[in-house]
């Protein structure tokens, strides 16, 4: 049926919406109106078709509303920020497992008009059909074995076994030739099976994958589920879904390329290293090196004296949730009229905009955080680094060691300051699994602890000055 030019033109303005929305959620002032805006648009969005289609089952469409505002709600007021990764594989996957299911129900309608030659849906439509039907398959279980890694229901490790190229070089080719038959003999049971062959395939795309590279196959399977939708909105014409899956593809794919290209690895390394044995990151042993270490009155010493500081945030902060304590160790400082800033490299921690999140949800003022590009020039002018919970972003393996995991990642150059401390809590290395020669350099001190524990004691110190 054809759609009402009123309920074409609010589709028009969610559509609006949503790239307003982008464009908020791209900057830390503007994210939280943007969210809002999305969050508006989709609503609206969903409420339109009750006022111009004859549904069948309303009940049951509101029951299944209720309860899946019931669970977002609920999810999203409960998730720990470190969890915050597996939330969205998790939405992410019911996303393409929905787009899926839609364009099953699709096929179901077409087949059961095929006897009417009018009703002939043309080939392109069969075809955005049989996509719509494996990627949202490989989505949904690809997201949904990711999730599984994140909150360790299973290991997070990469996952090979012999013959896995082949069983998924087979699949693949399966699903191609599925997707091609479904154009010339449409039948259920051909979409049935394509989407079958789609779950083997996501989650053999994923099982090689080791956990801390799972939030860049997130990404990816998200511009997947974008894909998906925008096929889907071919499928069922609405242009909104269109518009609505082609944002979240190509956002998806940038945020994928984006992530890959910060850490210096492509993006089918990070996918299919594992199956050359390349991948499996983070197995690196503690270093018995000798090394300087200071307690917290020492480094107090150096940090209150000191005109310029700048502080690195990594991973190790987000596990200590020392941020409240960092925000206020940063504030006394700058009473004493030290400038302070945060350095922000964009793959510290492990998630897209983590220490941003981390840092924003102790309050620190935006201005602080500096980014990689903006920063990296004043290292040289900084008396002393503060490195908390962060390894591989200031490693300068990243620069001198060819063949390192990290070689070719740009990196904050710490290793320019006048001093250097580290806050860790032993020697061993961080996410890439490999030694930082920074830590036995004359100029940095080692202040062992638990980020948290340490900068309660520092801030003591310092405060006693
Ligand atoms: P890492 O290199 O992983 O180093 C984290 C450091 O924190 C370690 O040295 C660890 O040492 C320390 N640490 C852990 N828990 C701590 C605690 N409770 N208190 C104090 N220190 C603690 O982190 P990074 O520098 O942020 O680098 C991020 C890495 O993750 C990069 O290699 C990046 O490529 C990768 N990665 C990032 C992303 C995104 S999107 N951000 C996604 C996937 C992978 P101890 O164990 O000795 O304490």
């Amino acid at each position: 049926m054809s759609i009402p030019v009123w309920a074409q033109l609010a589709y028009l303005g969610a559509a609006v919406c949503f790239i307003l929305a982008l464009k908020g959620l791209s900057g830390p002032k503007t994210a939280r109106n943007g969210n809002i805006i999305g969050a508006i648009a989709a609503v609206v969005a969903c409420a339109i078709p009750f006022f111009y289609l004859d549904l069948d089952h309303v009940p049951l469409i509101l029951v299944a509303v209720a309860i899946g505002t019931a669970g977002g709600v609920y999810g999203a007021r409960t998730v720990q920020m470190t969890q915050m990764p597996q939330m969205v594989a998790l939405f992410n996957g019911v996303g393409g497992g929905a787009a899926a299911l839609v364009a099953l129900l699709e096929l179901h309608e077409i087949v059961s008009v095929s006897a009417d030659p009018s009703a002939d849906p043309g080939w392109f439509v069969l075809l955005a059909t049989a996509f719509t039907i494996l990627v949202g398959s490989v989505s949904f279980a690809g997201s949904i074995i990711t999730f599984a890694k994140l909150q360790e229901l299973m290991t997070s490790r990469p996952v090979v076994f012999p013959g896995l190229p082949v069983v998924f070089g087979l699949a693949l080719i399966g699903s191609l030739a599925l997707g091609g038959l479904l154009i010339g003999d449409t039948t259920m049971l051909v979409g049935v099976v394509l989407a079958l062959l789609g779950l083997l395939i996501g989650v053999l795309l994923v099982l090689p994958v080791g956990g801390a590279d799972v939030p860049i196959v997130i990404s990816l399977l998200n511009a997947f589920t974008g894909l998906t939708v925008a096929a889907g909105g071919y499928v069922l014409s609405n242009t909104l879904l269109l518009v609505a899956g082609t944002l979240v593809g190509a956002s998806g794919t940038f945020l994928t390329l984006l992530m890959a290209g910060a850490m210096g690895r492509s993006v089918a390394n990070i996918m299919f290293g594992a199956l050359k044995g390349g991948s499996t990151l983070g197995a690196g042993e503690a270093s018995d090196r000798p090394v300087k270490s200071a307690g917290a009155q020492d480094i107090a010493i150096l940090l209150g004296y000191a005109e310029r500081v700048i502080i690195v945030p990594g991973y190790g902060l987000a596990v200590a949730q020392a941020q409240h304590t960092l925000r206020e160790l940063v504030d006394v400082l700058s009473e004493r009229g030290i400038e302070v800033d945060y350095a922000i490299h964009p793959v510290a921690g492990r998630m897209p905009g983590h220490m941003n999140v981390l840092l924003a949800e102790a309050q620190v003022p935006y201005e602080q955080l500096k980014e990689m590009d903006d920063i990296n020039g004043d290292f040289k002018n900084a008396d002393v680094v503060l490195v908390v919970g962060a390894n591989d972003v200031v490693n300068p393996a990243a620069k001198t060691t060819p063949g390192a995991p990290i070689y070719g990642m740009p990196i904050l150059n710490a290793d320019e300051a006048k001093q250097v401390i580290f806050m860790k809590r032993s020697m061993r290395p961080g996410f890439a699994g490999i030694e930082n020669e920074l830590l036995f350099e004359p100029t940095t001190t080692l202040f062992f602890g638990d980020a948290k524990e340490s900068l309660g004691k520092l801030l003591n110190a310092v405060k006693a000055l």
